[in-house]
């Protein structure tokens, strides 16, 4: 139910300043997020976990998020998280960057993938949804 709520207001956020089709992105990317749960927040008070918190991912260095302890492989991997970047990283994290630790094999769906970086693109770095 909750959750249920919480798609509903993404996807009118989003309805009221892009096409439908792009709330239908968010809302099938929230649900690919789920996979990255457990070690990853996003969103206002996203905290880091297991993984750092995904805030204003996009622009940000690799290895920069506050407090977070990264591996030496993720923080002097000199990538800075873009589209690109990001989509060539998930869709097999330890090929993008070898020795990194976080233990996820990788999404290969590329409209799973595109759906994902629709989702997570959208937040700044306080974790507000860009208007
Ligand atoms: C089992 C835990 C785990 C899962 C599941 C996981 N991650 Fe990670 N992720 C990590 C860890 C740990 C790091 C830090 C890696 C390092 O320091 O080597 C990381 C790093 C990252 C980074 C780099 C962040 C930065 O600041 O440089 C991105 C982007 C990322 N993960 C995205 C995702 C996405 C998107 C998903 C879901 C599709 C996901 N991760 C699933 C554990 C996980």
């Amino acid at each position: 139910m909750t959750k249920l709520t919480f798609a509903a207001l993404v996807a009118l956020t989003v309805t009221a300043t892009a096409p439908a089709a792009m709330a239908q992105d968010v809302a099938a990317g929230k649900t690919s997020f789920n996979k990255c749960l457990a070690c990853h927040a996003i969103g206002e008070g996203a905290k880091n976990k297991v993984g750092p918190e995904l805030n204003g991912i996009n622009g940000r260095k690799s290895g920069s998020a506050p407090d977070y302890s990264y591996s030496d492989a993720n923080k002097n991997s000199g990538i800075t998280w873009d589209e690109a970047t990001f989509k060539e990283y998930i869709k097999d994290p330890k090929a993008k960057i070898p020795g990194t630790k976080m233990a996820f094999a990788g999404i290969k769906n590329e409209t799973e993938i595109n759906n994902l970086w629709t989702f997570i693109s959208q937040f700044d770095k306080d974790g507000k949804i860009k208007q």
